[in-house]
């Protein structure tokens, strides 16, 4: 049975090694803001922190992530640079119907711990695996731009 660490609480829980992260936060944890779209690493809707990387959890089995740190949207807000892109988001008003943006936060947030100030091919890099059917691109790169601007963004 995987011993656990999801957003800061050791959990042990009864599934298989093989069972993909997503399954194991949504179906089991019961974290469902993480969100199934694609199931085979194309769409980026699933998209998790572990150990601070952005990680497809639909194509990431448990076995990969015991004993590393797993942060899943629920929890990123908790986050100093999480707490700003969720700020930014809400600032530019990027969500339209919502269900690739937990997947679209992790990411940009992932990005921002790394490079503070990115650039827009930068910007472009981190996000490109976060398809958004409603096209939000253009809000989520301002987004991320706020975000960046906001004081306290390490840099
Ligand atoms: S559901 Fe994992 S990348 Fe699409
Ligand atoms: S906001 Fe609808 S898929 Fe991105």
């Amino acid at each position: 049975m995987p011993s656990l660490m999801i957003n800061g609480s050791s959990t042990v829980l009864d599934v298989p090694d093989d069972m993909p992260l997503l399954w194991v936060l949504r179906d089991v944890a019961g974290l469902t803001g993480t969100k199934f779209g694609c199931g085979v690493a194309l769409c980026g809707a699933c998209t998790v922190h572990v150990d601070g990387q952005p990680v497809r959890a639909c194509v990431t089995p448990v076995s990969a992530v015991v004993g590393k740190r797993i942060v899943t949207i629920e929890a990123i807000g908790l986050d100093p640079v999480g707490a700003r892109v969720q700020q930014a988001w809400r600032q530019v008003d990027v969500v339209q119907c919502g269900y690739c943006q937990s997947g679209q936060i992790m990411s940009a947030t992932a990005l921002l711990a790394a490079t503070p100030k990115p650039s827009d091919a930068e910007i472009d890099k981190a996000m490109a695996g976060n398809i958004c059917r409603c096209g939000t691109y253009g809000r989520i790169r301002a987004a991320i731009k706020v975000a960046a601007a906001t004081p306290g963004t390490p840099s």
